[in-house]
């Protein structure tokens, strides 16, 4: 299926999100929709309090997602297993031999939102990273030095030189996905080594650098991890994303907070862009010149790492600007409501989805 493309109307085979935050309860049951409206699969991130770290918890979050999904959309969560120092190697193979795990997510202790159970040694997994080696399973990495000795805008490059260079040269026949990249030296790293490691592209890295932060004041609504960097890397990974180079490829990392989360003294890191990920894509690919190239980014490179067939729906892409919502609400399960503003809030956007989501609203 070619992308049809004129310049008011794109036509694309279905995306998928290759990387995503759910949630667990009323915020789950809030956001899936977003996702399920417009993707026909997404990479469902762990990191849920407790994290997913058995076959059992991954297959009842599976079921919790799927009911959450509304009737007469199809959607195909992808589950993922979170490592830990001491996870049994059997949990990995007893998923994958299910059918269950797409594959399997490294956070480094303390590195971002629910990762204090994450890995404290690349040693500790030394046999699981063997195992997924051996079966196939990809290893979907949260690529940050956790040092605090180094400086929070230098822990991706840091990361890649530290650890990255030696895991990939240890495990030759893993695959594996820096997820979110953020720098320059990610860009160039991931394409000097294209073969088996391909990186997800967010769509707020894509449009925001670090002053969007600061602007006017503290803006917690900007923060994420990995931190936004400065204006050159942005315009290192707008150039990677759009480029048609099948190493980089869509994945969100919608990741909601609720608002009182967002604002408080200590604010949780996280950007939830679901409601309109695919418009925003499409905005940075029209001010580059290349909406040719979406379709690629968003619908094929996934798919083709991870050795899945392409979607064989589509979706309608027209010039309609849109405002974004402020805020959307969410039952936080006491008996009140509580905000979840979305990236873009009060924006106006010059694409808009047809189709499935308006049917929805
Ligand atoms: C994510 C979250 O909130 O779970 N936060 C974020 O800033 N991206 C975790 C992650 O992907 O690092
Ligand atoms: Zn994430």
């Amino acid at each position: 299926m070619d992308q049809n493309c004129d310049a008011d109307k794109i036509i694309l085979r279905q995306p998928d999100d290759w990387h995503v935050h759910f949630r667990d309860g009323a915020v789950l049951r809030a956001v899936v929709k977003n996702t399920a409206s417009i993707f026909n699969r997404a990479i469902v991130m762990p990191n849920l309090q407790p994290p997913i770290t058995s076959v059992e918890a991954a297959f009842s979050y599976r079921r919790r997602i799927m009911e959450a999904i509304p009737d007469g959309v199809i959607f195909t969560p992808l589950m993922t297993v979170y490592l830990t120092d001491d996870l049994p190697i059997d949990v990995i193979e007893r998923g994958f031999q299910a059918g269950l795990f797409t594959a399997a997510k490294l956070y480094p202790a303390n590195s971002t939102t629910n990762s204090s159970e994450g890995v404290s040694d690349l040693k500790e997994i030394d046999s699981i990273l063997e195992t997924m080696q051996k079966i196939g399973l990809p290893l979907l990495v949260h690529g940050e030095v956790v040092d605090q000795e180094v400086d929070i805008f230098d822990r991706e490059a840091v990361f890649i030189e530290r650890h990255l260079i030696h895991l990939l040269e240890r495990y030759p026949a893993l695959r594996v996905v820096m997820e979110h990249i953020t720098t320059e030296q990610a860009v160039q790293f991931v394409e000097a080594n294209s073969s088996r490691l391909a990186a997800t592209i967010t769509p707020h890295h894509l449009h925001i650098n670090r002053n969007a932060m600061f602007a006017g004041g503290l803006r917690s609504d900007y923060f994420c991890l990995p931190v936004v960097k400065r204006e050159h890397h942005r315009r290192a990974l707008r150039k990677a994303a759009t480029s048609g180079n099948s190493c980089f490829f869509l994945g969100t990392d919608s990741a909601p907070h609720l608002r009182s989360f967002k604002e408080s003294s200590c604010g949780c890191a996280g950007i939830f862009n679901a409601p309109n990920a695919l418009e925003s894509y499409a905005q940075v690919f029209e001010e580059e010149g290349k909406l040719h190239k979406l379709q690629g980014f968003a619908s094929e490179f996934g798919p083709a790492f991870y050795g899945l067939p392409l979607n064989t729906g589509s979706v309608t892409l027209v010039r309609r600007e849109q405002v974004i919502p402020e805020f959307f609400e969410v039952n936080n399960g006491l008996g009140s409501k509580e905000k979840i503003v979305p990236f873009h809030a009060g924006e106006t956007l010059n694409w808009s989805v047809l189709g499935l989501k308006e049917a929805l609203e």
